[in-house]
Parts: C-alpha cells; structure tokens; sequence
C-alpha cells in the first residue's frame, strides 16, 4: 500500500504543509529540526492512532493551538480511500473516511499499515519491558485490529481491580470487598489470557523472520531468538484454557501482597519479551552495533509478517542510515528493494544509498 497525498496543518511545527509521494522509495532531506521526522509520524498516526515519540496527544498539536489536522489519500489493492483525522488536545479525535464520519476514530485502524524504524528502536534492546510489549501489541493490532478492544478491556479491568486493592489499605479484606474481588479477578483472567494468547501466537508468527533477519543483517549465524518471558507461564507454549487456570492460579497466590501493596502484582501487564542473541540476553550483552542489527532484525521482520498477511505496508526508516556502517547499510537495501513505498528521512543526501535516492523531497531551511 501507498501514501500518494499528505495534507498536514498545525501538526507538530507544519502550519501548512502539502506532499505528493510516488511509489518506491521517497528520501526526505533536511536539516536537524526542521520536521522531518514529524511527517512520518503523521503518517504513523493515521495507521495506528499514536506517536511512536510520544504517549500523549498534546507535543502533536502547533504550540498554542488545540486541534491539528492530517489528510492523506492512500491507495491499497489499487483502491483508493480519503481519509481525514482530526486530533483535539484536549478533546476527543474525528476521523472522516471517504466523506463520512466514523462513529469511533479506532474504525480507522487496519486501513492503513505503517511499519517504523528508528532510532528509538534501540529502546527495544536496552528499555524497559513496556517497550517490546508496545512492539509484540502494535504488531498483534496490524493483523487484527479487534486487538485494541482486547488491550483496553484488560486494562480497564486491571484499573478498577488496583482501584479495589489501593482501596482496602492493607488490611484483610471484608467479605464483600473479597467477593468483589473475586469478580474482578474473574474478568482479569478472561481478558488477560486472551491478550497472552494472543501475543503468544502472534510472536510465534514472526519466529522463522526473526532468525531469518538476524543472519541476514547481521552477516553471520549468531541465532536471534525472542521469547515471552513472563513470572508466571511456562516458556512452551500452552492452551488458552491453561493460561486461564495458571493466571487464576497465580493470582489467589499472591494475594496476600497484592492486598499488602494495593496494586496488581501478576499478569500480562507486567510480561516481557526475552532477547536472545547466541543464547545471551541482548540486553546488556549485545554491543551497539550488534543492538542496531537486532533493532532492524525486529522491525523487518513485522514487516515480512504483515505482508504475507496482506499487502506490503507503508516501511518508514527515519534517520537509521546515518547510524548504520557500510555492511547494514547494504543489506537493509538488499531487503527493501521491491518494497511497494518506503519514505527515509536523512538530514545529510550522504547518508542514504544512491539506490535510494531517486524521489527527494527536499525540505528547506526555513
Ligand atoms: N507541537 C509543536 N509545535 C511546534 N513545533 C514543534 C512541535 N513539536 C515539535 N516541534 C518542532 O519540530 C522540530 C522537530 O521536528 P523533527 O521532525 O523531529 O525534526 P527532524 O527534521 O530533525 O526530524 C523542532 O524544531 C521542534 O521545536
Ligand atoms: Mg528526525
């Protein structure tokens, strides 16, 4: 799929701004803050409903303003669509589709498939476990966006069940608290294994790409592997019925400190994703360079996933080229040539590929 138009006003530093994008790959050049990064997280927004830089809404609005506007024409299986989001800091979003409002923004998701590599990427190798859970559920939503529904129904339930645990102050719970308590349990158990489950058959989907890529980036055989690390499972892999009973089960062990510290101390809110490079943590272990070839490993490999699902999606590379020696540089091309579009952001033209180089979109120093 394609972005051919990107209308942008008041996003971020673009007051006004109008881009046309041909298939292939687009480079966007210029210099350090000038909004480069900004029109891919445009895009990024319109696929996923958030920043990939940031958790709130507010920093994506003009300084001063509460609304900004993103309008984009995009062509998939040789369809055209119109869509039209309106972001309100505060306030709700609109999405207009086609001429016609969507009674809730999250319809848009699945329309259109952005996959991005950054340099935040690095956080997937050296951050904090809330980061691959981010990477394992944006994943999980581009090849079935009813995932979000899942995500936000545990985590409306995990809210009020912490709610209930902060509530009672550490003392033992009255009879009505405990049965409360019982039935919160129950709902974070049905909407917590499914969202387990689902990230377990959907890591297991991108597997095969992931010691594929970690060969193919990294130019030798040293084995990347991912795994679902979580207190709580055991690492092969099991029934949703079994997650179910294990959640419960883990959940009436640790009862007593959950009532002790007030908060939710178990469950797929708290799980990680193990990176392993030769059998040792990445984290820690992998150099620099070493945590790029993951970092691209990773992303690459979502974006083969989503392609055998469906089409190719949108591959945003903003500023990666820079950060990659000649060997990455030359095999990250090898892997998006074909691609159906592919924007890079650079401040430096050097910096990219001359293969790379055929549409420029040249952003000046103003
Ligand atoms: N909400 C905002 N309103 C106005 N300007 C913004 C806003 N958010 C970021 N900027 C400006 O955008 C610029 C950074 O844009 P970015 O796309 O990251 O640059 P780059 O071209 O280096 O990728 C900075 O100058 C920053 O001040
Ligand atoms: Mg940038």
């Amino acid at each position: 799929m394609q972005v051919s138009k990107l209308s942008l006003n008041d996003f971020r530093n673009h007051k006004n701004l109008n881009l046309t994008f041909s298939p292939g790959a687009t480079t966007i050049v210029g210099p350090n803050g000038r909004g480069k990064t900004n029109i891919v997280e445009a895009v990024h927004y319109l696929a996923t409903l958030s920043s990939h830089r940031v958790s709130q809404d507010g920093p994506l609005i003009r300084s001063g303003l509460t609304t900004a506007n993103v309008a984009a024409t995009v062509i998939k299986h040789d369809r055209q669509a119109q869509v039209d989001l309106t972001i309100n800091y505060p306030g709700v979003n609109k999405v207009i589709l086609n001429g016609a409002a969507l009674t809730k923004p999250k319809d848009i998701l699945g329309l259109i498939n952005v996959v991005i590599f950054s340099p935040e990427d690095l956080d997937l190798i050296k951050g904090e476990p809330t980061t691959r859970r981010r990477f394992i559920d944006e994943f999980s939503t581009s090849l079935s966006p009813k995932f979000v529904n899942t995500r936000s129904e545990y985590e409306r339930t995990l809210k009020q069940r912490n709610t209930l645990l902060k509530s009672l102050g550490r003392r033992n719970p009255t009879e009505s608290a405990r049965a409360t308590l019982e039935a919160w349990n129950e709902q974070l158990v049905t909407h917590g294994s499914e969202l387990v489950s689902t990230r377990l058959q959907n890591l297991q989907k991108l597997e095969s790409h992931i010691l594929n890529f970690g060969n193919i980036i990294s130019g030798n055989s040293e084995p990347l592997v991912i795994n679902y690390a979580s207190s709580w499972l055991p690492s092969e892999s099991i029934s949703i019925i079994d997650i179910a009973n294990k959640f419960q089960t883990q959940l009436e062990k640790i009862y007593k400190d959950e009532v002790e510290r007030g908060v939710t101390l178990v469950g797929p809110h708290r799980d990680d994703l193990e990176i392993l490079l030769s059998n040792m943590p990445a984290k820690g272990y992998a150099s620099h360079g070493q945590s790029w070839s993951i970092a691209i490993a990773l992303r690459l490999s979502i974006f083969t996933a989503l392609r055998i699902h469906d089409d190719d999606p949108i591959l945003i590379l903003d500023d990666v080229f820079a950060e990659l020696d000649e060997k990455r540089r030359s095999r990250l091309i090898d892997v998006i040539s074909g691609v159906e579009q592919t924007l890079i952001t650079a401040a430096v033209l050097d910096d990219v590929p001359k293969v790379l180089l055929s549409n420029q979109l040249l952003l000046d120093d103003n």
